[in-house]
């Protein structure tokens, strides 16, 4: 494999700047801050593991792996393997129309990056070179395209199967813009909705703050489709339960549009100015310089209570409040039948003064799929001879909770979801087994979490 070279940028609160530069070897990646990003103290570098105050000019390099062969924060530009991700078969069927296509493997992931890894979730963007990524930058706004719920777009959002578009499909997918990419298991794309209380399914490019006078807001759109039909309706009802609790969760929308149903998430990476808010995973994090960590799943949730207080001394960040709030979320996990927290599905937000947790994302309720039937994505230590509730209620020792206030929250949350089980199988749109089995499964559980 020849090397391959990129540039990573980011955006200021005035003007884009040069992040560093990029280059990838089939052995390593290596990466290092420009001196005009070093003297921003302000912005939030690659990696929160990556801090541009200590790293300086130094180069960082990244063993690379089969499954990471660039750093993770970088991985998560590339749209997901797995077959129905919306974002790779639409990228990979441009790829195809190329004069010289690129060889599957690494060559094709790094040519998605290129597509991809610019203007998507967080504040890292990667281009080719300065001057794509000034041209990038330079383009105006124009005006913005509208798609309407009647589009052919919808259309061509419900085949499923195909991985070779049409050029009518392709030119859609040109009419809402470059869509930047967004990991994960389950269709989705990031676009702008209508700014009101009510959606009707009407979408626009990303980044899209107003048309013809109306607001529109960024947000994650996801897709339902034939693996795990009715989950847009139960994490539309799992987002409600948190927000209920008083978690932070961002605004969410519900629709159907030609019997498709569609569930749309608030960004929460981007200002009402449109700028980016740094955002990384927990995976990313990790993973960053431990090589033995490759799945989102390959940690114990004892580890990442250790991972929070170790990331507080090297970035601004409170590892008890961090610690809570995780927590939090791991109860809830439990109770509402989730069973897929995994890394990836924690973040970081904000930065380089004020990182946080992310408010709730993806609370869907996996375990209502015999595939997903997990107690927890993450393993903890279970004592058998103690109890689940023991054992859960210790959990939280490894977060900064003690055990009396573990025992609270569990509480509170056993008691605030009490007839969790009944607005599930209230759900009509949710196929009647799949609702049956998530509330089987969640009173099981929590028969064992009971004094
Ligand atoms: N409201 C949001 N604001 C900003 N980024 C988001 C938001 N919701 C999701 N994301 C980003 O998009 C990614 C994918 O979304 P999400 O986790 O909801 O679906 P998914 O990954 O397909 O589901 P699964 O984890 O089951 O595969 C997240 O990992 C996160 O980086
Ligand atoms: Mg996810």
């Amino acid at each position: 494999m020849t090397d391959r070279y990129a540039v990573v940028w980011t955006h200021t609160d005035t003007t884009p700047i040069k992040m560093g530069n990029l280059v990838a070897t089939d052995r390593e990646m290596r990466f290092s801050y420009t001196t005009e990003f070093l003297e921003h103290q302000d912005i939030s570098g690659l990696s929160l593991l990556l801090p541009p105050t200590l790293w300086q000019t130094r180069p960082f390099i990244h063993a690379a792996t089969e499954i990471l062969p660039l750093l993770p924060r970088l991985m998560a530009l590339i749209p997901g393997k797995n077959s129905n991700n919306i974002q790779r078969r639409i990228h990979t069927s441009l790829l195809a129309k190329l004069p010289r296509p690129p060889a599957p493997g690494f060559e094709t992931e790094w040519e998605l990056l290129m597509m991809t890894g610019h203007n998507g979730i967080g504040h890292i963007d990667v281009f080719r070179d300065d001057r794509e990524a000034t041209a990038f930058y330079a383009t105006k706004p124009e005006p913005k395209h509208r798609v309407g719920s009647r589009s052919a777009f919808w259309n061509f959002l419900k085949d499923e199967t195909s991985q070779e578009f049409s050029n009518a499909a392709l030119d859609i997918v040109r009419l809402i813009g470059p869509t930047p990419s967004v990991g994960g298991q389950i269709p989705k794309l990031l676009v702008a909705i209508p700014d009101k209380k009510k959606w009707d399914g009407t979408i626009a490019e990303p980044g899209t703050r107003d048309i013809d006078g109306a607001a529109y807001t960024d947000v994650v759109m996801k897709v339902d489709d034939a693996q795990y039909r009715g989950l847009a309706a139960l994490e539309d009802l799992c987002l409600d339960v948190h927000q209920e609790l008083g978690f932070e969760v961002p605004r969410h929308w519900r629709a159907s549009i030609d019997d498709l149903a569609v569930l749309a998430i608030e960004r929460f990476d981007r200002t009402k100015n449109n700028l980016p808010i740094p955002m990384e995973s927990f995976f990313s994090v990790y993973a960053t310089g431990q090589q033995q960590v490759r799945t989102t799943t390959d940690a114990e949730l004892e580890q990442v209570g250790a991972m929070l207080v170790k990331l507080s001394e090297i970035a601004d960040i409170n590892p008890d409040h961090a610690g809570l709030e995780v927590y939090r979320r791991l109860v809830m996990a439990l109770l509402t039948g989730n069973g897929d927290l995994h890394l990836e599905n924690l973040a970081f937000l904000g930065g380089p003064k004020n990182i946080r947790v992310a408010p709730v994302f993806d609370p869907a309720p996996m375990r209502a799929w015999d595939r997903h039937d997990l107690l927890s994505a993450l393993p903890f230590y279970i004592d058998d001879k103690h109890g689940l509730r023991h054992s859960l209620v210790k959990l939280g020792e490894a977060f900064g909770v003690n055990n009396k206030n573990a025992t609270e929250i569990l509480q509170n949350f056993m008691d605030a979801t009490k007839n969790y089980s009944e607005r599930v199988v209230a759900l009509s749109e949710v196929p009647d087994e799949t609702r049956q089995k998530l509330a089987a499964r969640v009173k099981a559980l929590r028969t064992r979490l009971i004094k």
